[in-house]
């Protein structure tokens, strides 16, 4: 296990003063010498860790921890989660595609959620034999009815309801009010489900709601739990039973925060979850996916140039928007740290990537170690959306990625080359 401070939420730590960062034992100095910059690096040891903390707060009770793939989709870490019995949420065929690549043992333990699935994407899951669909319409569930009778295979599904309520966090990744395009109506449930138990090809299994990410208070999530244990109560005097019941994802972390106890913060969550559900014996899945990997990863970046203009210096580095665009899309905040910080005074300064776009920042007005061309800074808890949200903007190779795994570190994803951009493109 990694060497933590008391309730350090990161894996990342100056083993001695004036000495480089590391990732658990390795110097992230090393790594960017061995495999370049930029360079997403992440503990593997964290990753388990707090898969753990999920499986630990609901080990009482029957449970599956569907890891959001799309969190962070690097086929090692999707074998790592699946080692330690995690299953996975998906939203595309891209992403089974995936878990079926790197853990084809675990195809039984995935939930296919996502508005607008194709008959292709459904076939696949069908064929696959995955846990059950996550039907957000009732068009959705009737081509769901017809690829099943199709191919003559009964598909598990669960509705995934829209509860109604509000979950206070960026309106980007708020998702369960009656107004975004998320879920049905919970009010229409009821029929819906009563319709498709009609239908041979369709076994109602579950119910699901997703309310939303970065979701830092365990309340909006017993609300919506409270809605749906009300609508289940409802099923079974209908005499529909439900085998599953799915809190969906969005537990948040703090950004902000050197301490933090990400153990009682899970605890809160399960409790709540729990309790709205007493009574429902069937399984509890949930489906995490910042929690587990955000922290665990940092974005090593070289700096290319410090630069005034006016007033302002600007840290220009070798990472860009396309390395990791949480900053420019949702003003999200990502801790910056220097790989070996300089015993001087900070400066104010913003931390920027060399692309064309005013959006391609960091950090705005942060106060940071000063810092000159060749030194390395690392981007916190970037193990989210980060990679995973990344692209080739500006002809730019995407990143190369490392998984520290207790002493040893080894290279995950190489980093792309031309001829990978190139090849797709006929000329
Ligand atoms: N389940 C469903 C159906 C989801 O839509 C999501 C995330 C999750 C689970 C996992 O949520 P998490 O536990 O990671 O919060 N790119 C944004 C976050 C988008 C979240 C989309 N849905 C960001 O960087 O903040």
């Amino acid at each position: 296990m990694t060497q933590h401070l008391p309730l350090s939420p990161r894996p990342f730590q100056y083993p001695q003063q004036g000495g480089a960062l590391h990732c658990g034992k390795t110097s992230l100095e090393t790594l960017a010498k061995r495999h370049g910059t930029p360079l997403y690096v992440y503990s593997a040891d964290q990753i388990v860790e707090r898969l753990r903390l999920f499986q630990q707060a609901l080990a009482g009770r029957d449970h599956l921890v569907c890891y959001a793939v799309k969190a962070n989709s690097a086929l090692a870490i999707l074998k790592l989660l699946a080692e330690h019995g995690a299953g996975f949420d998906i939203v595309s065929g891209g992403e089974l595609e995936r878990v079926l690549a790197a853990a084809p043992e675990a195809a039984g333990r995935v939930v296919f959620s996502g508005v607008g699935k194709t008959a292709a994407e459904i076939d696949l899951a069908l064929k696959a034999g995955i846990l059950e669909f996550h039907a957000e319409s009732e068009a959705e569930l009737k081509l769901l009815a017809a690829r099943a009778a199709k191919l003559r295979l009964k598909a598990r599904f669960a509705l995934r309801v829209n509860p109604d309520v509000f979950a206070e966090t960026h309106p980007y990744i708020s998702t369960g009010l009656r107004e975004h395009k998320f879920g049905i109506d919970i009010r229409q449930a009821l029929k819906i489900y009563k319709n498709a138990a009609n239908n041979r090809w369709l076994e109602p299994h579950g119910i699901s709601v997703h309310i939303g990410s970065q979701i830092c208070s365990a309340a909006p999530f017993g609300a919506a739990m409270e809605r749906v244990s009300k609508l289940m109560r409802q099923l079974e005097r209908e005499g529909i039973t439900l085998q599953t019941v799915d809190a969906g994802g969005g537990l948040g972390i703090n950004y902000h925060a050197d301490r933090f106890d990400a153990a009682a913060r899970v605890r809160e969550y399960t409790n709540a979850i729990v309790k709205a559900l007493d009574g429902f014996e069937g399984q509890l899945l949930i489906e995490p996916g910042r929690f587990i990997v955000a922290q665990a990863g940092a974005l090593l970046t070289r700096v290319v140039e410090v630069k005034r203009n006016g007033k302002k210096t600007f840290v220009i580095t070798d990472a860009a928007m396309n390395d990791l665009i949480r900053p420019a899309l949702y003003q999200a905040y990502h801790q910056i740290v220097p790989v070996r910080p300089r015993a001087e005074n900070p400066w104010i300064v913003d931390v920027v990537g060399p692309i064309c776009e005013t959006g391609d920042f960091f950090a705005r007005d942060r106060q940071l170690a000063p810092v000159e061309p060749g030194d390395l800074l690392a981007i916190l808890d970037t193990g989210a959306y980060g990679m995973a949200e990344s692209s080739n903007y500006n002809t730019r190779p995407r990143p190369a990625e490392v998984l520290v795994e207790g002493a040893k570190a080894r290279l995950i994803r190489r980093r792309e080359t031309m001829d990978d951009l190139f090849s797709p493109e006929i000329y």
